[in-house]
């Protein structure tokens, strides 16, 4: 199965909808930055940074990605890191970016909102006019703090409508639910930002139904449980509310203890619009191409399969219209050419 579909998966368009910009921090950079910046980690070998990375779940994860930042410090060092990973995109089919950054995460200590959206938006814009990958840049609020924070992420986001499209909500679920930030995501609606949310990663399908009901988010993060939820399963599929799922973050955080129980291909056969995407690849092992294969080797996904998800990763998208119809013109034409050139 992998074999044959790795050649289809390896330059089908595709966009990436889920991806926290921090997290594809490897090791090698994250060793170089510390040296650069003068900050002391816990390890001195890419070995040692590849073995801590064993997690028992998300807040085992969120406590080393919250560490490993820690090198980020001056705009360049964000500009890198974002080039970095659009380099990397650039050889996998990428054509589309949404990416995530947790400002509160570098604000918290002393580093400015302005640093850290200079070097992104730098690498974004190079990345467009250089490798032709188009982006937009969604503002997580890091649930596990108060709202009177996220107002200030939100306070800081308001200066800078022109580079920033939507909000998020990432950070540990449990004990975080959605409407903690149902008066941040109502400001920010009015603000004109676009409204998404972690949820249903660890958390129970109710906090996929809260972020929809009380935060209007347009498109849910992860949203795993919801499928534990024949109603809300039903919902989804009716509404066509994307999902972007990612399912070696999932493996890797011990959502699931086998790939092959990943609910992408349930969501599929419920009728739901679901997307494929890496997390944080860095610390989960895989970028966008690792997860396609992976997920559609450990379920039985189809060639039709995979070009159903990367049609779906362009019309889950918060591109124009015709942008969408475009780049899912393009995934038919590279697919038929795949079909030909396997005859
Ligand atoms: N879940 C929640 N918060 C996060 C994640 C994630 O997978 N990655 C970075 N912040
Ligand atoms: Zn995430």
């Amino acid at each position: 199965m992998t074999e044959r579909l790795e050649p289809l998966i390896e330059h089908l368009p595709k966009a990436e909808l889920h991806l926290h910009i921090e997290g594809t921090l490897e090791p090698e950079m994250m060793l170089a930055l510390a040296k650069r910046n003068n900050v002391s980690l816990p390890y001195d070998t890419v070995e040692e940074i590849h073995a801590a990375y064993r997690f028992e779940g998300l807040q085992d994860f969120l406590d080393l990605y919250y560490a490993g930042m820690s090198v980020l410090v001056e705009a360049r060092d964000f500009h890198d890191l974002t080039r970095a990973y659009l380099d990397k995109m650039a050889g996998q089919g990428v054509r589309h970016v949404e990416i995530f950054f947790d400002p509160q995460a570098h604000t918290d200590r002393g580093v400015a909102f302005e640093t850290v959206l200079e070097g992104i938006t730098g690498a974004l814009e190079e990345g467009e006019r250089e490798l032709g990958i188009t982006s937009k840049l969604i503002m997580c609020f890091l649930r596990h703090l108060p709202e009177e924070q996220a107002f200030e992420a939100l306070e800081c986001a308001c200066r800078h409508k022109e580079h920033i499209h939507g909000v998020g909500l990432d950070s540990g679920e449990a004990g975080n639910p959605p409407e903690k930030f149902s008066r941040v995501y109502a400001a920010a609606r009015d603000e004109g930002f676009v409204p998404v949310a972690h949820a249903g990663e660890e958390g129970p399908a109710e906090y996929v139904r809260t972020a929809l009901d009380d935060l209007k988010v347009a498109r849910v993060d992860h949203g795993n449980h919801a499928l534990d939820d024949p109603a809300l399963t039903a919902r989804l599929a009716r509404e066509q509310t994307p999902l972007t799922m990612c399912p070696l973050s999932n493996l890797r955080l011990k959502g699931i203890d086998r790939l092959e129980d990943h609910p992408v291909k349930r969501a599929m056969e419920a009728g739901l619009l679901v997307t494929v995407n890496s997390d944080d690849p860095s610390y989960f092992g895989g970028y966008i191409n690792d997860n396609y294969t992976a997920v559609a080797d450990a379920v039985g996904l189809s060639a039709g399969d995979v070009v159903t998800l990367a049609k779906n990763s362009f019309a889950a998208s918060f591109l124009p219209d015709a942008d969408k119809q475009a780049h899912i013109d393009a995934v038919d034409a590279h697919a038929e050419r795949f079909a030909g050139d396997a005859d």
